[in-house]
């Protein structure tokens, strides 16, 4: 004990290293997150590219979103608006075939995932959504059995070119036409979701909420990026100032959702590091962790109920590559699906701009069976610098700690990443690895550009004792 004490005090005054406290016992619990509030993308992109390497038959796929699930798996993104599904020859846009459509619902199935897809807004009738299309689709899937989770009606209609064809007046109405067509011809309950504002959201956001977009929608959404992929350094994805900048944007966003729209979610409805495919060799590398971890952290806190990650596959941003193999972020989505649960505690620091660091209950449905009253931390080291952290609640109570590293010499833009010093990988196809903590207590050692997970399953913390 006291060994281990003066070999923390010779660090802390002889090295470059510093020392923060994260002060559990006073925190409060502030939001609820839902079982479902890390989903996915897959962008109607490639449907047009015949999907690329992806390979809805694959086991190796299967196994990965299950690990997923249960989540959102949304089909969206700028192409949806030039999508015909089952398009004749003469028609323009890009063709979604039927099998694509059964492919999409069945990997959702099979996989325990909730599809989510995107209609094209584009089709006019004397300046009227045109549903005939659309009604070819959802009178398939309702003959089909399928039931996808919710649908959306058009992309980020606040850019060009739809917005100088569809006013915030006309697409209300629009979502209201779609809903009253789904149910003439009698698709199960399902949630209507948008208007997938992209970018700066007001004050289309609220001219379309305000014109009885509200009243129409289950879930109000927003694209976001940090940055444009184009542009975008390695040293982006370490600025703590570029992390802050997501606060304001949540917090605007949620404040005119709860002001125009009560009573309904408020999600981040396709969302990465950087726009127009993400940064080449960063956004799918061990770096993008920090933006990944720190959103899902700052997004529970600030009142989101579902963070969709564009994507699950394809562009620089995937969660999975070109050959169907998890990427750092993957693995960083499983650890946090398996052990973080809700509600959610107001910790912040301030001491180390370098130090991010969230707390929630543990999740305590998860595989790995933590009892009720625990507690997870998360923390990100996104500095040069070993830092201490300190978690005083916690310090004689055993910790299970899950820290990730990058996973070889490549540092921060490494392809892999460590599990406590072990590359994460698949085993086989049908199979996740097991994820194992190392047990230990005390002060914890955040060495530079790490992050991780540490759970105390002894908190009795009352907030997490119902289950
Ligand atoms: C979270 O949900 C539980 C159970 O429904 C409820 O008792 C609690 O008040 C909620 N907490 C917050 C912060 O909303
Ligand atoms: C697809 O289109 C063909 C004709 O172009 C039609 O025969 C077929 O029934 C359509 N399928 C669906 C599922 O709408
Ligand atoms: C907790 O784990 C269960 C079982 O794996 C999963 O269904 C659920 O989505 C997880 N909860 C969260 C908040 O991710």
């Amino acid at each position: 004990m006291f060994r281990h004490l003066l070999v923390f005090l010779l660090s802390v005054f002889t090295y470059d290293v510093s020392c923060i406290t994260i002060n559990l016992e006073s925190a409060k619990a502030v939001r609820n997150v839902s079982v479902k509030f890390v989903g996915v993308n897959l962008d109607s992109g490639l449907i047009g590219t015949k999907w690329r390497n992806f390979d809805f038959k694959s086991r190796k796929v299967l196994t990965l979103a299950k690990g997923l699930s249960p989540s959102y798996l949304r089909v969206g993104g700028a192409t949806s608006d030039r999508i015909m599904f089952n398009k004749t020859h003469d028609q323009p846009g890009v063709n979604l075939p039927v099998a694509d459509w059964d492919n999409m619902n069945h990997l959702a199935m099979n996989a325990g995932m909730d599809l989510i897809y995107d209609f094209n807004v584009i089709p006019r009738k004397n300046g009227q959504w045109d549903p005939t299309n659309a009604r070819q689709l959802l009178e398939y899937t309702v003959k089909k059995g399928y039931k996808p989770a919710g649908y959306e009606l058009g992309n980020e209609p606040n850019h060009s070119p739809q917005v100088h064809i569809i006013s915030e007046k006309q697409l209300a109405k629009d979502f209201a036409a779609f809903k009253h067509v789904a149910s003439s011809i009698g698709v199960p309950p399902f949630l209507t979701i948008g208007p997938d504002i992209g970018g700066v959201i007001m004050p289309y956001l609220e001219k379309f909420l305000e014109a009885g977009g509200g009243d129409v929608l289950d879930a109000v959404t927003m694209h976001q990026y940090y940055t444009n992929g184009q542009s975008a350094t390695l040293k982006d994805f370490t600025d703590s100032k570029l992390l802050d900048s997501l606060i304001p944007e949540v917090q605007s966003f949620v404040k005119t959702c709860n002001q125009k729209a009560p009573h309904k979610q408020c999600w981040l409805g396709e969302t990465s590091s950087c726009s127009h495919g993400g940064a080449q060799h960063i956004s799918d590398r061990y770096v993008a962790g920090f933006l990944w971890l720190d959103k899902l952290g700052l997004s529970a806190l600030h009142g989101l109920q579902a963070v969709l990650r564009q994507s699950f596959f394809g562009s620089n941003y995937g969660l999975i590559d070109a050959h169907l193999n998890p990427n750092p972020d993957y693995w960083l989505t499983l650890l946090y699906k398996r052990l973080v649960g809700s509600p959610v505690f107001d910790i912040t620091q301030t001491s180390d701009h370098n130090i991010r660091v969230y707390a929630h209950c543990t999740n305590v449905s998860s595989s790995i069976g933590y009892k009720p009253g625990s507690i997870t931390v998360y923390m990100m080291n996104i500095g040069s610098k070993t830092v201490y952290v300190h978690i005083p609640f916690s310090s004689s109570k055993t910790q299970q700690r899950y820290i990730l590293s990058p996973g070889d010499h490549d540092g921060l833009t490494s392809q892999f990443v460590k599990l406590n010093g072990d590359v994460l990988k698949l085993p086989n196809d049908h199979s996740l690895p097991d994820l194992k903590p190392v047990v230990s207590h005390g002060t914890v050692k955040l060495e530079a550009y790490n992050m991780g997970f540490v759970v105390i399953p002894d908190a009795m913390k009352p907030e997490c004792m119902q289950t």
